[in-house]
């Protein structure tokens, strides 16, 4: 009987090791055979743990599983199958049939220890072809797939890569963002977590596509799971000679290395990272140079976040169109949303751009985990804008959420109820930009500060009005006037919560400042 229990961080969270060891102790006191395999999760992570047992019609899912029910499992495994947490054929239970994964294909079905269980799933065939095409072949299946940075920029990748390629310089560098900083974001994680090989197989693409032999991961230090999946991984495909010299028996060399960042939310800001990855503190670097000319070790560098690497193999194996042909305007391909905060079915869900955000939050996510109203939702991360119900018919894509003052950043979506006070979630942009500023520019490090100071004013109600103004100032000369997107973004969430929920903040309520007014 083979069964799985996810070993993902979001699972062990709430006990999934511990039913693991349940069902192992309780097999070996009946002195059954069972095989448990640690997979990734599935990403309905209010299911967690779900275990999931393979038959001849499939995965059967059950859960949440506390240790209590294993022996009632067991007996059920062992015979109709019939037990209360059954939810059962994994694939056709309705949240995930409805997604469209292409990147998140092999999460929480594979172990994410095996080469030979990846490359049962699909892996490894997007850099066969790969190793067959030249570097020109790849770049134009990777431009006319579409594919733009996953990491929140939103900038398309083939451009990145042939910027790299066409570099010359004695070496280049293939780095992967996996600083996931964000509020309400976990995809890289998971991934990293549930299919290791897929990262390592599309930056190895890269790498023989621009000409790089050696890349590095830099994982954030709060994700210990995934460092230790990555590392795991790393070995297991170089002993399958997946990585290092004459990859699959070709000319090619790519190694990798996983670096552990030092917790700073700005080092997800690459030149920030590559400050991190040289041994400096993490401070920005202004632009030009680009890190495609000069990157890492002043080498030109590809630097793309996980989910970005994680499409590649896709792509190569069923070619450009088979991932263009989903999405909506320039947006194309799948997207890994991450439901986040006060939301009832919050998890993974990977679907075509194009879904609107009510389609999100009220079906898929299925409304609060309170059950009271939906009042805002923040998307797009701690920088990202806070949208009222009344734009939930705006489509998840780039252009469209520009369009209506807000981003989508790295796909993460935080609910929240009508018990939210949208003065104080605008405090908090403000706090967290002067607590995380590198203090390398005045509008981020000084402005932040005021932020803070000015928002304390207007929740203490002295003169409402005229602090208000001073915000939405202080938010102008913040968005044009910061060097990088910690303080260029900040006023995303302070202004959208100024704009959209006027009546928290006090004061006569008058007009909404001259610019918003202006910006609708
Ligand atoms: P950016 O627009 O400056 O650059 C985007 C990417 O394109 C960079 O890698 C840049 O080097 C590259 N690039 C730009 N022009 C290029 C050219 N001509 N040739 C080759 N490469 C070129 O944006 P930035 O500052 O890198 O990222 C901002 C985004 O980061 C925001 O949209 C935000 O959503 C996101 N973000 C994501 C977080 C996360 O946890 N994933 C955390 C914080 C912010
Ligand atoms: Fe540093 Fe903030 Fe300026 Fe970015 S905006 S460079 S984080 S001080």
């Amino acid at each position: 009987m083979r069964i799985y229990v996810p070993r993902d961080a979001a699972a062990v969270a709430v006990g999934a090791d511990e039913v693991a060891l349940a069902f192992a102790q309780a097999a070996a006191a009946r002195g059954a055979a069972i095989e448990i395999v640690r997979n990734g999760s599935r990403g309905l992570c209010w299911l967690e743990p779900m275990v999931e047992l393979s038959t001849t019609e499939g995965r059967i899912a059950f859960g949440p599983v506390t240790p209590a029910d294993v022996p009632s499992l067991l007996d059920a495994m062992a015979g109709n199958g019939q037990h209360a947490l059954r939810l059962g054929v994994t694939d056709e239970i309705p949240w995930l049939k409805r997604q469209t994964r292409l990147t998140f294909i092999r999460c929480g079905v594979v172990d994410p220890r095996s080469v030979d269980d990846y490359r049962a799933h699909g892996g490894y065939r997007g850099l066969q072809r790969a190793l067959a095409l030249s570097s020109d072949q790849i770049l134009a299946d990777v431009t006319t797939s579409g594919l733009r940075g996953r990491g929140g920029a939103g900038f398309p990748t083939g451009i990145k890569w042939k910027t790299v390629a066409q570099a010359s310089a004695d070496r280049k560098y293939i780095v992967c963002n996996a600083d996931e900083g964000d509020s309400g974001t976990f995809a890289d994680r998971m991934i990293m977590e549930g299919d290791p090989f897929v990262v390592i197989e599309g930056m190895t693409i890269a790498g023989i596509t621009v000409g790089a032999t050696k890349g590095y991961i830099y994982i954030r230090s709060e994700y210990p799971h995934a460092v230790e999946a990555m590392n795991a991984a790393i070995v297991a495909a170089r002993h399958a000679g997946f990585l290092g010299k004459r990859i699959g028996g070709t000319k090619h060399e790519f190694d990798l290395e996983v670096r552990v960042g030092a917790g700073a939310y700005v080092c997800g800001e690459e030149t920030s990272l590559l400050e991190s990855l040289e041994g400096r503190r993490g401070i920005v670097r202004a632009k030009p140079p680009l890190p495609a000319h000069k990157g890492l070790f002043g080498r030109p560098s590809v630097i793309n976040n996980v989910l970005s690497f994680a499409a590649i193999p896709f792509i190569l194996d069923n070619g450009a169109k088979a991932y263009a042909d989903f999405g909506m305007g320039r947006s194309r391909g799948t997207m890994p949303i991450q439901l986040a905060g006060n939301v009832r079915y919050g998890g993974l869900f990977e679907t075509a751009f194009g879904v609107t955000l009510g389609e999100l939050v009220d079906e898929i996510g299925g409304g609060t985990f309170t059950g009271r109203e939906v009042r805002a939702v923040q998307v797009g991360g701690p920088l990202g804008a806070y949208f009222p119900r009344a734009l939930f018919d705006t489509p998840f894509d780039y252009e469209a959420f520009a369009a209506r003052d807000g981003l989508i950043g790295h796909g993460g979506i935080v609910v929240f109820d009508d018990t939210v006070d949208m003065v104080k979630q605008a405090r908090f942009a403000m706090e967290f930009c002067a607590v995380e500023s590198c203090g390398k520019c005045t509008p981020c490090r000084i402005g932040s500060t005021r932020g803070v100071e000015t928002i304390n004013k207007i929740i203490n109600g002295e003169r409402v009005t005229e602090n208000l103004a001073v915000i939405e100032d202080l938010c102008n000369t913040m968005k044009f006037g910061s060097l990088c997107a910690l303080g260029g973004f900040t006023p995303y969430p302070v202004m959208s919560a100024l704009k959209h929920f006027r009546e928290d903040f006090g004061g006569d309520l008058g007009p909404a400042p001259a610019r918003l007014q202006a910006a609708e």
